[in-house]
């Protein structure tokens, strides 16, 4: 039988009369990379959005390693395991890249560390700090101001501020988002790096990079669940064939 990480349970979001995430209701594997697709407005971000706990649902039930996680807040959720990137870039631009991770390391343990003398504190912070920024390829710009990176590499520290919290599972929405071709190869290289030691729920509309990481793919369409499986099986399958994957079948 399958090891669930994260499992949710008919997990429905509304704004207003739009039904964002209808009876979502998936089934997350430990250790491997799952990819959701899916065309604009399909509900992606708000699934992870209520992963995270920046919103909560109007219906239905998140479990976390088998924890119910559905009411917690967000920096519950991220102090039990789970990492999440946003679509939009959310670092701190006059901080230099140590600064940002050194921020995301330290919400991390504040209540896990809180019986820990606080010299021993900052010295773990500081270890998860210098590994999350190794792991994400950035300790030679350790000094480099944000604000005063390419895009790429901000895209880069973000992971590395995720990875700071030394969460089990990572969410990560469209990380190659407006990135040139040089740059998506290094992430994507760096995406499979985490993904021997993470679990991955990976939103991405670059398809030969969903093809080469992931290992289960879900396609959303307003806001359902259309088809969820491997890869093999959501390639073969009638309906995303049809209503998502259209003509570039053969290209993909
Ligand atoms: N905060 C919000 N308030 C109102 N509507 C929203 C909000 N967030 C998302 N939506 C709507 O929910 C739907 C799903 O959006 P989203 O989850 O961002 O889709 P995707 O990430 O798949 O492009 C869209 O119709 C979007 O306009
Ligand atoms: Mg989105």
């Amino acid at each position: 039988m399958a090891d669930t990480i994260l499992r949710t349970d008919r997990l429905s979001k509304s704004f207003g009369g739009l039904i964002a995430t209808d009876n979502v209701s998936l089934d997350f594997e430990r250790g491997r990379v799952h990819a959701i697709i899916g065309p604009n407005g399909a509900g992606k971000t708000t699934l992870i959005n209520l992963l995270s706990g920046d919103l909560l649902p109007n219906n239905g039930r998140i479990l976390f390693n088998g924890q119910e996680i559905t009411r917690l807040p967000p920096n519950r959720i991220s102090q039990l395991g789970i990492g999440r990137s946003y679509q939009k870039t959310n670092i701190f631009a006059e901080f230099s890249c140590y600064e940002n991770c050194w921020v995301a390391a330290q919400s991390r343990l504040n209540s896990s560390m809180r019986f820990f003398r606080p010299a021993s504190s900052l010295k773990a912070i500081r270890q998860r700090t210098e590994r999350a920024l190794e792991l994400c390829g950035l300790s030679r710009r350790h000094n480099c101001r944000a604000a005063a990176m390419s895009y790429g590499e901000q895209r880069q520290l973000e992971i590395g501020m995720m990875l700071a919290t030394e969460p089990e599972l990572l969410l990560l929405d469209e990380p190659l988002a407006g990135m040139g071709s040089e740059e998506s190869i290094q992430v994507i290289e760096l995406l499979k790096r985490l993904a021997e030691e993470h679990t991955l729920i990976l939103i991405e509309h670059d398809m030969d990079a969903v093809f080469s990481i992931a290992e289960q793919l879900t396609v959303m369409v307003n806001g359902r669940v259309l088809a969820t499986g491997t890869v093999e099986q959501i390639r073969n399958n009638q309906a995303v064939q049809e209503v998502y994957l259209g003509e570039d079948e053969e290209t993909v």
